[in-house]
């Protein structure tokens, strides 16, 4: 009977959804890969007898059909910012100089993240529902790349909900692709004689710049959430906060996320971590310190393309000597006047 199928297709959506929320959330699977494959299955058998059931966010509709004739643009909400970068102890203590200069006499701490090597990606919520998933572009606007970020499965396609979602909910984070599956791509596109990809971030960066969602969808991309854009209601009065929370809406974030309450603190987790980079399945290129609290990065600000409030802590291994070959000035919106060093490409 129609209501049955349609009870058993709501039920099999939930139970799928639960079970990629185990998978890529928590990271305790309670089933295997074959008994997925067979609640997929399925409830894919189930949605071609009854196509009137059939809904954009159901688990069986990551991958669309047509390829696309080209990207759209999507102004960002909140723009995008690029980070400053720091390379030793010391520059971290300059940062933090000047926090505490600016914070003046408040208590503050840090969250200490590792910054992973993929590209920066804005997912747009709303009502729970993913509606877009658009590039950083120029910081400003970014390209519409919802169709192949839908693909990803890391990426829920709606919220878990306690009935507390935002109606408008911003998540901003990094799209890449594991190490792994970056030799197995590049080993099968020398097999095939096609170009290889330089390193992961390109590869991510290729993966989902296709017009065609099936190729992405076949290239094995992973998701870890950092920050949020806009809110149509605060989500949490800290960063640390937010990431528990995104947590809780199934969205997936990185088990290292160090609290931190000094800037010594901040230093002893980066330089734990230099070196260590070969134990993770993915590639990093840094770790990023946060000011914890939203009220208080408010009172640093930015500066014409960075937050005053974070900054980058790239690894030795990360530095390599080059030459500045020209210097270019871009003018800003506003006037404001940027020098952009052009560097030698070094590997
Ligand atoms: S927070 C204002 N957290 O690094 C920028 N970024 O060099 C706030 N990235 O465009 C970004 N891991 O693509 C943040 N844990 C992390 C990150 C991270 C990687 C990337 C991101 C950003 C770039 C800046």
């Amino acid at each position: 009977m129609a209501g049955d199928a349609k009870r058993q297709i709501e039920q099999l959506r939930k139970e799928l959804r639960r079970h990629d929320y185990l998978y890529y959330v928590l990271n305790q699977p309670e089933i295997g890969d074959q008994k997925y494959d067979r609640l997929f299955a399925e409830l894919k058998a189930l949605e071609k007898a009854n196509p009137r059931f059939i809904t954009p966010d159901s688990p069986t509709q990551r991958v669309s059909g047509q390829p696309l004739e080209g990207f759209a643009s999507v102004r960002h909400a909140v723009p995008m910012l690029s980070m400053d970068n720091t390379y030793n102890a010391e520059e971290l203590r300059a940062f933090d100089e000047r926090v505490r200069r600016q914070l003046g006499s408040q208590d503050y701490d840090y969250v200490v993240e590792l910054k992973i090597d993929g590209l920066a990606i804005s997912l747009r919520y709303e009502r729970g529902v993913l509606v877009t998933a658009a590039t950083r572009g120029d910081g400003e606007v970014g390209d519409d790349v919802t169709a192949n970020v839908r693909t990803i499965k890391a990426v829920p396609l709606v919220l878990f909900g306690d009935g507390n979602i935002p109606d408008v909910l911003e998540v901003r984070g990094e799209v890449y692709m594991p190490t792994r599956s970056f030799v197995e791509l590049n080993k099968a596109r020398a097999e095939a004689g096609e170009a290889v990809f330089a390193n992961p971030r390109n590869a991510a960066a290729g993966s989902l710049k296709l017009l065609d969602a099936r190729v992405t969808a076949s290239r094995n991309l992973s998701f870890l959430a950092y920050s949020v854009g806009e809110l149509s209601e605060p989500l949490a009065e800290n960063h640390y906060q937010s990431l528990q929370r995104f947590k809780e809406l199934g969205l997936p974030i990185n088990p290292n996320i160090k609290r931190a309450k000094d800037i010594d603190e901040v230093i002893n987790i980066c330089l734990s971590w230099s070196g260590k980079q070969k134990t993770l399945s993915y590639q990093i290129d840094g770790m990023v310190i946060k000011i914890n609290r939203f009220e208080q990065r408010d009172i640093l600000g930015a500066t014409g393309r960075a937050p005053r409030w974070c900054i980058s802590y790239k690894f030795p291994a990360e530095q390599a000597e080059t030459v500045v070959e020209s210097i270019d000035v871009q003018v800003g919106k506003s006037g404001i006047l940027t020098p952009v060093a052009n560097l030698t490409p070094v590997q």
